[in-house]
């Protein structure tokens, strides 16, 4: 098998991820919650997690880093937190239903929403955030990367833009942790939401958020916080803020592991390997007559995706017939973005989404190349 589908969920990770996760299942007990060995143990390992995810993102306090299940529940809690009604934020047509959908219910609510238009390669042209500022805009909530086309934004010119207006900036890093440098404080991000389950490599149920010094999101949920427990309201103070309920510790076991490889091995390493395959697979499926491509392929920077389709097949019937025929993943179909599918002009038919790991081999990628020739031969 090869697998090519770490964009929809990692497969290839260290072995100290699932090794932690074993020993985390007999070992933990519950953070915050006793003064008992395993408990103070599962206290002392998820602070320790924070402390690699605030090393990773450019975080000063390790308590600005809150866990969630995914980068979906991150996106709630910045959005619904954030935005409120009378409110304007400006996104962009490129985001994930992950994003679109909790700003479309915040319009709902009475919010205001712009949507900057992508063109036909999935390209967003940011001067047009100078033109879609109101007097009452509050945020811009972006995606990194595209988990369509892979091409990523220049985060830092959206960040002087929200920096120069007073704005708060959200990032959608989904696509990107682990896999692409992000320094939010450098940058000046407010809010950065990422999963534990794809670049990262950890296991799936982790994720969190990343909040600038001096921002306050009201949570989503709330409940036990195992201090504080004769109050009425949950306690405003991060990380516990945002954390309602006992933590995925077991989970975050394995992620510590994982960020333990990415920090030792170093994100540029693994941005270098995973670009030099995605690039070596878009070189070689670029030559196959009947291939179209997904995207531009200018962006300076961008996640290791190359999408496309094969003459007039469904993305669907590729996707069958890669797997059928060679036991290779990819996710194939429409991916979440409906109006990044309708720039690209995908809506119908969908795309079939390649996307790389830094453990994929060159041999891997040369295999894919060749499944995807043989079928668009086949047509
Ligand atoms: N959001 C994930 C993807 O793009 C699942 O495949």
């Amino acid at each position: 098998m090869i697998y090519l589908d770490s964009a929809a969920t990692a497969l290839h990770r260290p072995p100290a991820v699932g090794e932690a996760m074993g020993r985390a299942l007999y070992a933990m007990g519950n953070a915050g919650r006793g003064v008992h060995g395993p408990a103070l143990a599962a206290a002392r390992l998820i602070y320790g997690v924070r402390e690699k995810a605030a090393a990773l993102f450019g975080v000063s306090d390790p308590g600005r880093v809150a866990f969630t299940a995914n980068a979906t529940q991150a996106l709630n809690i910045a959005v619904e937190g954030l935005i409120r009604p009378g409110d304007h934020v400006i996104t962009t047509a490129r985001e994930h239903n992950s994003l679109l959908r909790p700003l479309y219910r915040r319009e709902a609510a009475g919010a205001e929403l712009t949507i900057l238009p992508a063109d036909g390669l999935g390209r967003v042209d940011f001067d047009a955030l100078e033109d879609a500022l109101r007097p009452n805009t509050r945020a811009v909530a972006v995606g990194h990367a595209s988990n369509v086309t892979g091409d990523a934004v220049d985060l830092r010119r959206i960040a002087d833009f929200t920096r120069t207006h007073g704005l708060l900036l959200i990032v959608d890093a989904a696509q990107t942790a682990g896999e692409l440098p992000i320094d939010m404080e450098d940058l000046g991000i407010d809010v950065l939401c990422f999963t534990g389950h794809k670049g990262l490599m950890g296991p799936q149920g982790t994720g969190g958020l990343c909040v600038r010094e001096g921002l306050d999101i009201p949570p989503l949920l709330v409940g036990g916080s195992g201090f504080r427990s004769f109050d009425r309201t949950h306690p405003a103070e991060l990380p516990e803020a945002l954390e309602a309920g006992t933590l995925n510790g077991h989970g975050l076991a394995g992620l510590g592991a994982a960020l333990d490889y990415i920090l030792e091995r170093g994100v540029e390493d693994i941005r270098r390997t995973e670009d030099a395959l995605a690039r070596r697979f878009l070189a070689g499926v670029r030559a196959i007559p009947g291939v179209t491509l997904c995207g531009g392929w200018d962006a300076a920077v961008r996640a290791p995706i190359v999408t496309l389709n094969v003459g007039e097949l469904d993305a669907g019937e590729v996707g069958r017939r890669l797997w059928d025929g060679a036991e290779i993943c990819v996710r194939a179909g429409v991916h979440c973005a409906p109006l990044m599918h309708r720039a690209l002009g995908t809506a119908e038919r969908g795309a079939v989404r390649f996307s790389f790991s830094c453990f994929n081999t060159e041999a891997e990628i040369d295999r894919a190349v060749r499944a995807v020739a043989e079928i668009a031969g086949e047509g």
